[in-house]
């Protein structure tokens, strides 16, 4: 059960997720000098960074942001090969349902190619998103189809896909030889039994678990109105609101679907029921 323990810990997903909360002031606890992840995760806060830091170089908004792209480009794409993958049955009917919404809205707005080139803000915006050093991203926007591109992959990234690193983790973490965050004593250097002795010292301490089991609970919780549902309405016009409406029906459909897929699935996996996804990354 815990041989391979080395390779699991610490785990990019919760780093990364971590990583959303830096500028957070509420959260800051968690990652400041001294606080959660240098208490119970064996890298520490400047471990963290690093990975994220050597993570986000070679994060693309099209190879990786892009779902059909990332789940290719990582040999997972094909449904018949790799049956019972969850994350990406669900998050494929998801990733579709808001492209289309994003198409409609940016279509109506950009009527001509000409309004897309010549529209200052939103061309300004690529270039703060280049400032700010995301990558796979174009020089600048000629064609609605790549406003639609980065459009949803912000979308997708901040609900979809936050909602599926997110949610599983106090399943994944609460119980730590599942996932630990920290190990006092040399790793396994072969595949020989260890003792019971070696693993009571090596495992996280009661403390760290009770802080795991704290922090991953907390983190669970969702604050925020569900995908679709949103808490302000900035658009009024026709076409806005009818692809709203539509947005709205497609999740309700996909809700269906996931919940007959759970039936029949040997571990459910309700973590992304459309109504189970906040809005936002929101703690
Ligand atoms: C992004 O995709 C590229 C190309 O496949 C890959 O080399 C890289 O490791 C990926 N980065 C992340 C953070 O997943
Ligand atoms: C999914 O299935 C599990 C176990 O069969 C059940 O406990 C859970 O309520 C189901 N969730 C939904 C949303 O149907």
């Amino acid at each position: 059960m815990v041989k391979n323990c080395h390779n699991k810990f610490p785990t990019i997903q919760l780093l990364l997720f971590i990583s959303l909360f830096y500028f957070s002031k509420a959260i800051s606890s968690l990652v400041s000098t001294g606080g959660w992840v240098d208490k119970a995760m064996h890298i520490g806060r400047t471990g963290m960074f690093n990975i994220i830091k050597k993570k986000w170089e070679t994060w693309s908004v099209k190879e990786n942001g892009s779902l059909v792209n990332d789940l290719r480009r990582r040999g997972v794409e094909d449904a018949e090969a790799l049956p019972g993958y969850h994350y990406r049955d669900d998050a494929l009917l998801l990733w579709n349902a808001i492209q289309t919404y994003v198409a409609k809205i940016v279509e109506n707005v950009y009527d001509s190619k000409k309004k897309l080139v010549e529209d200052k803000e939103i061309q300004g915006w690529l270039q703060e998103l280049k400032e700010a050093s995301f990558k796979g991203i174009p020089d600048t926007f000629k064609s609605t189809d790549e406003v639609v591109e980065v459009v949803t992959v912000f979308i997708f990234t901040s609900s979809v896909q936050h909602a599926a690193v997110n949610f599983g983790q106090y399943n994944q973490y609460a119980y730590p030889p599942n996932y630990p965050t920290d190990l006092h004593e040399s790793r396994p250097t072969n595949k020989e039994p260890l003792t019971e002795d070696y693993l009571v010292k090596a495992l996280p301490n009661k403390h760290q678990t009770t802080d795991v089991m704290m922090i991953t609970d907390i983190l669970s919780q969702k604050a925020t109105n569900s995908l679709g549902d949103f808490e302000t309405q900035y658009a009024y016009d026709k076409t806005s609101v009818n692809a709203l409406i539509s947005f709205q029906g497609e999740l309700k459909s996909i809700s269906e679907i996931i919940k007959q897929r759970n039936n029949t699935r040997s571990n459910p996996y309700d973590i992304l029921l459309p109504e189970h996804i906040p809005n936002a990354i929101s703690i």
